[in-house]
């Protein structure tokens, strides 16, 4: 494999030096994502060392470094998992030919625009969270933001380097469109939805690196599988990066729950709004709205362009190898859900036109693992989470032209309209929960409305100065 040249401007183990005209465009690139980053990065605490992981290396020991470091001096590079020179195609019409190491100029629009849509999350992430850091309820928690905001970022290099490599000219614009597109801007926003809903509050930065990190994940991983071999390797080694970021929304939300039934017990009661905690049906308001939003990201329920990607073995399925069916599925064909003579049903479908539906019923399995563990601290008071019907709250898909509630039933316009708000935050609840988040920067202390974590970052205490104010 290529070693890893840590020192050089842009840290790489591409052998960007070898490249000279790359190498040059990726330079002139570089300052306008700074720019970008000190514009739209994080609000303050941008002069302040911050103890963050940095990726130096791809091997199996020791990929990061640990270590205190401003934000605009984070070593941001591009790192691709070591190649397999025998990788074969897992899936599609190619399946079982050599993986591709260049773009097939058929397949060029296409897999540009895969690698433009996924690139474009990263940023976007990075703006939607950017005054969380004026709120976080203790060091340690205002470091892992940090830590997703600029590993979002090392994302956007992870695409944008394709893009300038693989697409020329077209790729160069659409490098610089990924740094022009804004967050929930009216007249250019980002281009999927649950990317330009602000994420006001620590509670809703728990639950989108839950359950919007994790749509990450399987896109990535559907990615990792592609015939492209510099996508799936690049794809490889951010799906460690964006563990963290799940880890991070997974202890979050344990730690609020923790702290919910703490408070419960103590004063005896489930309405805790009083004693500066969130209440469970808060919680389940918040659950509700993140998951539904997450759900559409993964598109229609059938769809041409997802059948095309995969046979041309652009996009594979989450842990295609380890299925047990032909990995080309011409013949084959599944339920997906519909709404049928006014009532919630399904039809059948070709498996290959419905592999959103497969890869969203993928996540959702993965999604009920974190809510299952928060229940069993919820057990406790006799309480429980629960993800919502899938047709709930939806605007993509067969449920979009659909009121369903949480458990499933198709409902009228006027049932929705009096029921939505005791299943979706209002704004009287997103008054409350903003009203508890105060930043606490005192090493060892945090906010009365979430527990501490059990352990500090990389073997440190809890009480390291994770971020030096
Ligand atoms: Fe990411
Ligand atoms: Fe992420």
């Amino acid at each position: 494999m290529t070693t890893v040249d840590i020192d050089a401007t842009i840290p790489n183990n591409v052998d960007l030096a070898g490249d000279r005209r790359l190498q040059r465009a990726l330079e002139s690139w570089q300052p306008k994502f700074i720019e970008w980053w000190k514009e739209l990065g994080p609000v303050a605490f941008q002069g302040n060392d911050v103890y963050l992981r940095t990726a130096i290396s791809v091997g199996q020991e020791g990929w990061a470094n640990f270590g205190h470091v401003k934000m605009p001096d984070y070593r941001w590079g591009i790192f691709l998992a070591e190649p397999d020179p025998d990788r074969r195609i897992a899936f599609g019409d190619h399946v079982g030919e050599p993986a591709w190491q260049d773009v097939p100029g058929e397949h060029r629009a296409d897999l540009r625009r895969l690698l433009v849509v996924q690139g474009d999350t990263e940023p976007a992430s990075v703006e939607q969270q950017r005054r969380l850091c004026l709120t976080a309820p203790s060091l340690y928690d205002l470091r892992n933001l940090f830590q997703v905001n600029v590993e979002e970022g090392r994302h956007l290099w992870a695409m944008v380097y394709l893009l300038h490599r693989y697409f020329g000219r077209d790729g160069r614009d659409e490098a610089d469109e990924l740094l022009e597109r804004h967050s929930g801007d009216q007249d250019n926003p980002r281009i999927l939805g649950a990317f330009n809903e602000a994420t006001p509050d620590w509670l809703s930065f728990f639950f989108f690196t839950y359950f919007t990190d994790r749509d990450g994940k399987f896109q990535l991983a559907s990615l990792r599988e592609s015939a492209f071999d510099p996508l799936s390797r690049t794809c490889d080694f951010m799906l460690k990066e964006e563990a963290h970021h799940m880890f991070v929304g997974a202890s979050g939300i344990a730690r609020v729950v923790q702290r919910t039934v703490e408070l419960m017990k103590q004063h005896d009661t489930a309405d805790i709004a009083a004693h500066g905690g969130i209440d469970v049906t808060t919680l389940q308001k918040y659950l509700h709205f993140h998951y539904s939003v997450s759900l559409d990201l993964f598109g229609a329920e059938t769809s041409t362009n997802a059948a095309n990607y995969f046979a041309a073995g652009l996009k594979g399925r989450f842990q295609e190898e380890r299925r047990q069916d032909d990995h080309v599925l011409r013949d084959a064909l599944r339920e997906v859900p519909a709404v049928v003579d006014g009532a919630i049903g399904s039809r059948t479908a070709a498996s290959l036109t419905a592999l959103n539906e497969t890869l969203r019923d993928d996540y959702i399995a993965d999604c009920r693992k974190g809510v299952d563990r928060w229940n069993r601290t919820l057990a406790d008071v006799g309480m429980e989470l629960r993800l919502p019907h899938i047709g709930f709250n939806r605007a993509v898909g067969a449920f979009a032209a659909h009121h369903v509630d949480p458990d499933g039933r198709l409902l009228s316009d006027r049932e929705w309209s009096a029921g939505a708000p005791q299943w979706l935050p209002t704004a009287a609840d997103r008054d409350h929960v903003e009203g508890l988040m105060h930043g606490v920067t005192a090493p060892a202390q945090i906010a009365g409305w979430v527990a501490p974590p059990s352990t500090g970052v990389h073997q440190q205490p809890l009480d390291f100065d994770y971020v030096r104010v």
